[in-house]
């Protein structure tokens, strides 16, 4: 088929979603030299409508958050349409497992008039992952986009050759790597330990400030995806608005965000094995 232009559209607010997709767009466009338009929906608030043409491609992508698509990022992404327009499915996890989330963003593709052609579930650092409990620490690293890339490119060439017309994909056969018995027993035994623990004594889990490092740059307020942080005032946090993404956390030139909560250890300890990354196409050979 003729491609006028490729599209990717994400919400990434700590960078591990956003440089996959990225990668996937490069290979893609080496093969086929089409425009590519970046629609980065992480700090689009108020998200404008788009409509796509069935001679268009589009990456849509998401982080995973509890196995779902992040919902913020579903929310960003839902005033884009298609017409029969191919779409390419990523969603990006920490390691531990994706779930639903390649599912949802099926369903909600097709909503929306999209036709998924190929998939992905990637893996990047977690957003919890810290110095004392990494998990996926660096990742997507330099094998993961190679991978990537060769997916795009993969995807190029899929598109160009494909029968006419296009199957749809069906992401139910994408595969989930295993995380072993033990770990996936372990950390169940922690999720209903924490919210046994929550519903005797709830405790809120938010990012802290340390006021004495904070230098006030602002960086934490701008990078916020959903303005939690008062410009000025960064040592508040709004906890009604508040994400949990540690994109403040991370995104801190003197490390004065921190966000400390008791899945970091758990996931630490249980997904440490290098899950590999997923890809499906429609159709393929
Ligand atoms: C609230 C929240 C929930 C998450 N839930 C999962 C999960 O269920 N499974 C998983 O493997 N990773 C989970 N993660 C990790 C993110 O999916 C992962 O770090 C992803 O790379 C973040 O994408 P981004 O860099 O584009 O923000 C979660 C992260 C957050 C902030
Ligand atoms: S990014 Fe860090 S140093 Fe800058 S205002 Fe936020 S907490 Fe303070
Ligand atoms: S305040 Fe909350 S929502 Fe905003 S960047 Fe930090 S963790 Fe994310």
């Amino acid at each position: 088929m003729d491609i006028r232009n490729l599209y990717t559209a994400f919400f990434s607010p700590t960078g591990t979603t956003r440089r996959t997709v990225e990668a996937i767009a490069r290979g893609f466009v080496a093969e086929r030299s089409v425009p590519c338009i970046e629609w980065d929906r992480t700090h689009t608030t108020h998200p404008t409508a788009r409509q796509l043409g069935p001679d268009e491609v589009i990456v849509l992508a998401a982080p995973v958050y509890g196995g779902h698509i992040a919902p913020t990022a579903r929310q960003r992404l839902e005033t884009i349409r298609g017409d029969g327009t191919p779409a390419v499915l990523v969603v990006v996890y920490g390691n531990r497992a994706f779930e639903k989330a390649l599912v949802e963003l099926s369903e909600l593709a097709c909503r929306q008039g999209f036709m998924p052609v190929g998939a992905a579930a990637c893996i990047g650092e977690h957003s919890y992952s810290t110095e004392q409990w990494p998990i996926a620490t660096g990742r997507p690293d330099a094998t993961d986009l190679s991978e990537a890339e060769a997916f795009g490119r993969r995807l190029a060439r899929h598109l160009a050759t494909a029968a006419n017309p296009l199957e749809a994909l069906d992401v139910r056969n994408m595969t989930q790597p295993p995380s072993g018995f033990g770990p996936m027993l372990r950390f169940i035994r922690f999720v209903l330990g924490y919210r046994r623990r929550q519903k005797r004594h709830p405790k809120i889990y938010l990012p802290q400030t340390d006021a004495a490092r904070c230098i006030h740059c602002g960086r934490c307020a701008a990078q916020c995806p959903v303005e939690a942080i008062p410009r000025g005032n960064e040592e508040l946090t709004d906890g009604s608005r508040c994400i949990r993404c540690c994109s403040c956390v991370k995104g801190c030139p003197v490390g004065a965000r921190r966000f400390e909560t008791p899945f970091s250890e758990a996931l630490s300890r249980n997904f440490q094995r290098r899950k590999p990354n997923v890809y499906l196409l429609s159709n393929a050979e």
